[in-house]
């Protein structure tokens, strides 16, 4: 194929992405990928159209029985398709909307970063990616479905379990999948009743407001709703979050001046530098879809069939969409109009929830710290990884403020 001069996407891993994706986007913007057996598209406008048209491009979902047990099950909102999909993706969206996410900023997500911060913060030194950015997502979640963010022994439970799923789902969801199963099975026991007992849908957490307006949308809405949505949310949410926190602490540490400005602009400032950690690192480098019919895209002939993977990641650094676009602007005007979250009718639920985790966890790193700097006896952070990809381990060394 004409596009062999091109490094391989799977080469990628562990190294940084970003010469390559430029070199597929100059040479392209689609290219022909032999590693993945895909097509590869790197620009912004092509990116955007292939998640906009899911009538052409449907999402690339591995066809398996296990895929679809340890996501929670067949209403799951990531297995749905047509109006079914649409439905549970508008309930999810008006569940976790910026205003509702605003709430739950206030009353859990500032209290849950600042009890994780206590945990280290008399020490003067840290892991941020573990003990901050994943610690603080996994306790967010759980103060949020209404469950005990206090509880270590709950969120490390939850973390195991969680982890066979994941390690199943990135090796490329094969075979039976025993230990995500078993995994899947012991998920359900714990929450499930969890569920049940909030059926009267009278809290103010997401499992009793799923349960107050799931209804109003979906057409025989029962706890499989529930159970599979909590399920995906929990899934989606909590290593793309995680990541997202532990590369705006990276650039925290490593940019000095950005700290300052921040801690001089306030919250609009902030606002914006979340949105540009999102764009230069993301968390989700890419997204797979298939092509429904033969067609053409970007110049190249596309069959029925083929898988087409969408380089968000790549789409961000497009200098025909982003001036500059590896520099953090921290003036940048409509910065939110990356496609970190995607776009189109599969885009994020969770984005407000998201944004409202970030910026609570830059703002607290910025008010408990002062001279914030690498550990220089830590292993040094790596863009690790290929698909979600963060700049961890992150050691540091700080002074408390
Ligand atoms: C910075 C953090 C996050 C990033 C970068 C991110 C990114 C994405 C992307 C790229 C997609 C599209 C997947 C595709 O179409 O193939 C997506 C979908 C989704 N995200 Fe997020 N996400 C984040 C946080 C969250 C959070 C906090 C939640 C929930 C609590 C969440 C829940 C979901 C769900 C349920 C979907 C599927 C939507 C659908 O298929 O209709 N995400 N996310």
């Amino acid at each position: 194929m004409a596009d062999s001069h091109l490094s391989p996407l799977t080469s990628l891993e562990g190294r940084d992405p970003y010469g390559a994706y430029e070199d597929y986007r100059e040479s392209g913007p689609v290219i022909w990928d032999e590693s993945m057996q895909a097509w590869l598209v790197a620009s912004y406008d092509l990116c955007r159209f292939v998640m906009e048209r899911e009538d052409l491009f449907p999402p690339k979902n591995p066809n398996n029985p296990t895929f679809v047990k340890v996501r929670g099950g067949p209403r799951n909102v990531v297995i749905r398709q047509g109006d079914e999909h649409r439905a549970t993706h508008i309930l999810l969206l008006r569940l976790l909307s910026p205003k509702v996410s605003n709430q739950y900023r206030e009353k859990y997500i500032r209290e849950v970063v600042g009890g994780v911060i206590e945990r280290f913060v008399n020490k003067g030194h840290a892991e941020l990616g573990w003990d901050f950015a994943h610690a603080l997502v996994i306790r967010s979640f759980l103060a949020v479905c209404g469950l005990d963010w206090r509880d270590d022994a709950l969120a490390q439970k939850v973390y195991d379990l969680h982890m066979p799923i994941v390690a199943w789902i990135e090796g490329g969801a094969k075979g039976e999948g025993e230990a995500a199963m078993a995994a899947a099975d012991e998920i359900r026991d714990f929450i499930m009743p969890i569920i049940e007992a909030r059926k009267e849908g009278a809290g103010d957490d997401l499992i009793s407001r799923m349960w107050r307006e799931g209804p109003e949308i979906i057409r025989d809405f029962t706890a499989e709703d529930v159970y599979a949505n909590v399920r995906e949310l929990f899934l989606a949410g909590t290593d793309t979050t995680a990541i997202a926190i532990a590369n705006a602490v990276y650039r925290l540490v490593k940019d000095a001046d950005t700290r300052q400005a921040l801690i001089e602009g306030g919250p609009d400032k902030i606002a914006t530098f979340v949105e540009e950690v999102l764009r230069l690192y993301g968390a989700v480098q890419f997204r797979f879809r298939s092509a429904r019919t033969d067609q053409e895209l970007g110049g190249r002939h596309i069959r029925a069939g083929d898988t087409v993977i969408v380089i968000n990641a790549a789409a961000n650094r497009d200098p025909a969409r982003f001036a500059c676009p590896a520099h953090l602007d921290l003036n940048r005007q409509r910065a939110r109009q990356h496609l970190a979250f995607n776009a189109g009718p599969r885009t994020c639920v969770g984005a407000a929830l998201a944004r409202v985790e970030l910026i609570e966890a830059v703002t607290q790193i910025l008010e408990r710290t002062r001279n914030l700097r690498f550990d220089p006896a830590g292993e040094p952070p790596a863009f690790g990884n290929l698909l979600l990809r963060s700049h961890e381990p992150l050691n540091v060394l700080f002074d408390q403020a």
